[in-house]
């Protein structure tokens, strides 16, 4: 989400660290920083907000001669968006910049106070450099007390630290966020999170592994891995195209985000799994006394999410709850009572409609809460309480992986809640932690399935519109499955409950009327297989998703069998964003900038 950029030779290092940020600053822009080490002095500049600021700041520094500089651009998890909370972070004589969580900053934090370290900021991040400097104190080497730092630090990270003790040298480490180390014909050394920010500067790269840390001091790269075995230094060949190194090899943005699900899941839930507990570190124990009601407000892929919260959350904590669509609430003068909690859901957090919705219920005087992506962003400032749903900056316009983290958060949020009001048994808040821990690998994606239905789409590019059906929390997915297909094929599609359609629906089924049918094994399995075979004996054309066998489909997508019906959920979930590509892809539509759409709707 973050990105990093380090560099150690004699150019003008200001330049290339503002100009690597400037290629990472897609993934996050809340703050920048910049660190030079040159001669033994250190300078140091940081800025909230886009790089811009960053580079005013730093408008009269120019280095001359051989220097080492590292920089970040951060999309803020821990602290909010402020100079102080901005990389790099300082010790005593050193500084450190982060991607990732250190999911046991609490406890190191409290021994190094306890020890005399004086924190500043709000972030996990800080206590790396202050762990750093306590070993430094009693080891031979700087490398011997990075070794042992790492030792300490539990989660993910990718790092780069300098440190007035070894004044040509930055130490790095990798272990769960990327790092790449780079290198060209003038000797000289480059780190950045992505090869986005290493493109035009270095002929080859290294892609750093989990585990593997090490220095390069001048022109000399040491790397070692988990063992403190050295590590041959292979190199590869870096192209030369900046946007598809964006891009990462895939076709699309939406592409390379819906592969991407797997690790934004992995960040969404780190640090928020305990064994039989959730654990929201940003809310306030009190915040749910006196809440009789939930209500849940939002729009579009957003509203999706919300609707189906709804179901886990009367499931999970037994409260009732509403769900509002928020450009209607706002003139529908509704019913509102103080106990209340009134949550908006938001990737981008500016959403004209939810923002008024969200000003409103604090004029009515309810609690408020925001599920958003963007810390900075006015929802996350307005409402009382906030999660971060951390899927990073989502550059297609038709929402992946945003809506897979909310839906993520929201079954959290059900579980938290279930355990508050004690309406889930521990046994089963455990076995549903259980289940979250494995929705990174079950929204991996498998290549087959995918080369299924890139095939398969070949036979949707026409007809008089789709219907993607579904039960339970599968009908809000079908909404989602039909909206994505509308937003990027430009064809008719809706999404409706399974067992509404003989109320009126039905009477378009016909050969040219295609049926997306969601068919989880694990829930009421039964019931929608009825409700499709009605549409298949109509002659409807029928393509079933589902882990079991359907007789009555004329395309059939076979899913996994998984344990619970919510792993079916993020599997179908996948499967939909894929079929409506590849037929966006086929129709020769730009499925990252559809028409007539934009990414952030500001206006009513
Ligand atoms: C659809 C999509 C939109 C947004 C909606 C709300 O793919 O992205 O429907 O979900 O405009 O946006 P946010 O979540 O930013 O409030």
């Amino acid at each position: 989400m973050c990105g990093i950029v380090g560099y150690i030779g004699v150019k003008p290092v200001k330049k290339i660290l503002i100009d690597g940020l400037r290629e990472l600053e897609y993934r996050g822009y809340d703050s920048a920083g910049i660190a030079v080490l040159q001669e033994g002095s250190f300078s140091l500049f940081k800025a909230v907000g886009k790089l811009i600021h960053l580079e005013e700041k730093a408008h009269d520094y120019e280095s001359s001669g051989f220097a080492i500089g590292i920089g970040h651009t951060r999309w803020a998890t821990h602290g909010k968006p402020t100079e102080l909370n901005a990389h790099p972070h300082m010790g005593a004589n050193s500084y450190v910049v982060h991607n990732g969580i250190i999911e046991n900053y609490q406890e190191l934090k409290a021994m190094l106070i306890h020890e005399g370290a004086n924190f500043v900021s709000q972030t996990d991040t800080e206590v790396i450099v202050h762990l750093f400097e306590h070993y430094l104190k009693n080891t031979p080497t700087p490398f011997d007390a990075f070794k042992q730092t790492l030792a300490k630090l539990e989660g993910a990270y990718a790092i780069l630290l300098i440190t007035g003790s070894a004044s040509d040298t930055i130490f790095f480490a990798k272990n769960g966020s990327p790092m790449i180390i780079g290198k060209n014909s003038d000797n000289e050394t480059f780190f950045g999170s992505s090869d986005a920010a290493l493109i035009g500067k270095c002929t080859e790269v290294i892609y750093l592994e989990d585990g593997q840390y090490g220095y390069a001091s001048g022109e000399v790269i040491h790397l070692y891995n988990g063992e403190s075995h050295d590590v041959t230094l292979r190199f590869t060949p870096l192209s030369g195209n900046k946007l598809s190194a964006q891009k990462e090899g895939f076709r699309f943005f939406m592409e390379k985000e819906i592969y991407e699900q797997s690790h934004v899941l992995a960040d969404t839930l780190m640090g928020r799994l305990r064994d039989e507990q959730i654990h929201f570190e940003e809310l306030e124990s009190g915040l749910f006394e006196g809440i009789n009601e939930i209500k849940l407000c939002a729009c579009g892929t957003s509203y999706h999410a919300a609707l189906t919260a709804s179901y886990l959350f009367q499931r999970h904590a037994a409260i009732r709850t509403s769900v509002e669509i928020a450009s209607e609430f706002r003139y529908r003068e509704p019913y509102l009572t103080s106990d209340t909690l009134f949550i908006v859901i938001s990737q981008s957090g500016e959403t004209a409609d939810t923002l008024e919705s969200l000003k409103m219920a604090k004029r009515h005087g309810l609690k408020t809460m925001v599920i958003c992506n963007v810390d900075n962003s006015s929802m996350v400032r307005l409402a009382d309480a906030s999660i971060l749903t951390r899927a990073g900056i989502e550059k297609g316009v038709a929402s992946t992986k945003a809506f897979a983290t909310q839906v993520c958060v929201l079954w959290m949020l059900s579980l938290y809640l279930g355990e508050i009001r004690k309406t889930l048994e521990a046994t089963e808040i455990r076995r549903q932690i259980g289940l979250l821990r494995t929705l990174p690998s079950t929204v991996t994606v498998d290549s087959n399935m995918h080369e299924q239905l890139r095939r398969l789409s070949k036979r949707y590019l026409h007809g008089h519109g789709f219907f993607f059906i579904g039960r339970d929390v599968f009908f809000p997915l079908a909404l989602e499955g039909a909206l994505k297909l509308k937003e990027i094929s430009y064809l008719h599609a809706e999404g409706y409950p399974s067992g509404e359609m003989k109320h009126g629906p039905i009477a378009l089924a016909d050969p040219e009327l295609f049926t997306i049918a969601l068919l989880p094994q694990h829930k009421l399995y039964d019931k929608t297989k009825s409700n499709v075979e009605e549409l298949s004996a109509r002659d409807s054309t029928i393509c079933s998703i589902s882990p079991l066998d359907f007789d009555k489909a004329d395309d059939h997508i076979r899913t996994k069998q998984l344990d619970d019906y919510m792993l079916e959920f993020f599997e179908m979930m996948v499967v939909l964003q894929l079929l409506s590509m590849e037929i966006a892809i086929r129709l020769g539509n730009d499925v990252d900038m559809p028409r007539n759409l934009a990414k952030s709707v500001t206006v009513e």
